[in-house]
């Protein structure tokens, strides 16, 4: 397919792995962050955002800019609604416009209190923090425009900056120098590693698909058996770990703990299915000894 597609956030873990994917699909790929990317853009900016996009005269834009950190939003939920939420209604504006096809990565930090329960795309959300009002606001707008998708995900993989590793690349390291980790028993994901959701993100583009849409793992785990199956995978036994809980290792931000995700839709519209708890270990090892990775 002969596209060009614009990722806004290009340069983080999400993006450089779309990036990867629209070069492999022999599409041109087009990229947007503060630093690093081919334009260089604060989104929080709206007049610069909107030059860009109707200079490039993007086919789709793939929004996954964000402030990732929960305490950032926290501290700064001003900034924090100008990055993540706000965006989204100018993004909207000019795709409705210029029949733009729009994708907004939104998140799984709607869900409390079930344990590992898969939530559909219709079920209640629970708004615990600035981050998930931001992520929300942001769902939204995107659906102001009528060819827009909006998808929730939970994304592990690397992101190979060291000064800010990612969960696998911090449990990775730990895991290989011994160091002590504590073992949340009580979150729940439906992780997906980033190129495998690429590579089924594009697949959805060219459906077409529109509306609210969970993109993860089949199946849910807690962080703990995460991480002891990624290191049991990688020949370790673990003895310096705890097992703890989530709700006692948030600070002051309040955290959604039970966020599974159901992926029967997708899986239909895909025609296959999304890849179960082992799949993505397997491709994060694989990713990790194939050297995608930097020093963390
Ligand atoms: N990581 C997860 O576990 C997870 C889980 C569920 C959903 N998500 C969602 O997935 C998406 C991607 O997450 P990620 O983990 O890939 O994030 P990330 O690694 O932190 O990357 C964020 C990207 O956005 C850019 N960015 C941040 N602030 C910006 C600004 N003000 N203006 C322009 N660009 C900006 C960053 O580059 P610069 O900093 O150079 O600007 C970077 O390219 C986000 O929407 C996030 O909410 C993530």
């Amino acid at each position: 397919m002969n596209m060009n597609v614009l990722v806004i956030g290009s340069t983080g873990l999400l993006g450089q792995a779309l990036i990867c994917e629209i070069e492999k699909r022999g599409m041109e790929a087009i990229g947007i962050a503060r630093s690093g990317a081919d334009f260089s853009c604060d989104i929080a900016d709206d007049q610069a955002l909107k030059k860009i996009i109707l200079s490039t005269a993007p086919q789709v834009i793939i929004n996954c800019a964000a402030i990732v950190s929960l305490t950032e939003c926290e501290v700064n939920p001003g900034y924090a609604y100008l990055v993540n939420a706000r965006p989204a209604s100018v993004i909207s504006e000019i795709a409705a416009k210029n029949e733009i096809y729009f994708v907004q990565i939104s998140t799984d930090h709607f869900y409390t209190d079930d344990y590992n329960s898969k939530h559909r795309e219709e079920d209640p959300i629970r708004l615990l923090n600035e981050y998930a009002r931001t992520k929300y606001a942001a769902e939204k707008f995107a659906l102001t425009c009528p060819n827009s998708l909006v998808v929730r995900t939970n994304i592990v993989g690397f992101r190979n900056k060291a000064e800010k590793p990612t969960f696998v690349e911090w449990a990775i390291q730990n895991i290989e120098n011994g160091s002590h980790m504590t073992l949340f028993e009580d979150y729940f994901t439906s992780s997906i590693c980033v190129t495998q959701f690429s590579s089924a993100l594009f697949d959805i583009i060219e459906k077409k698909h529109t509306g609210i849409l969970n993109l993860a793992s089949s199946e849910v785990t807690s962080k703990k058996t995460f991480i002891l199956t990624l290191a049991k995978r990688m020949g370790y036994e673990l003895t310096n770990v705890n097992v703890g809980s989530i709700l006692n290792a948030c600070g002051n931000v309040v955290r959604a703990e039970s966020n599974g995700l159901d992926v029967e839709v997708a899986e239909g519209i895909l025609g296959y299915k999304l890849p179960a708890f082992d799949d993505v270990i397997t491709r994060i090892l694989e990713e990790y000894e194939g050297g995608v990775k930097t020093e963390v």
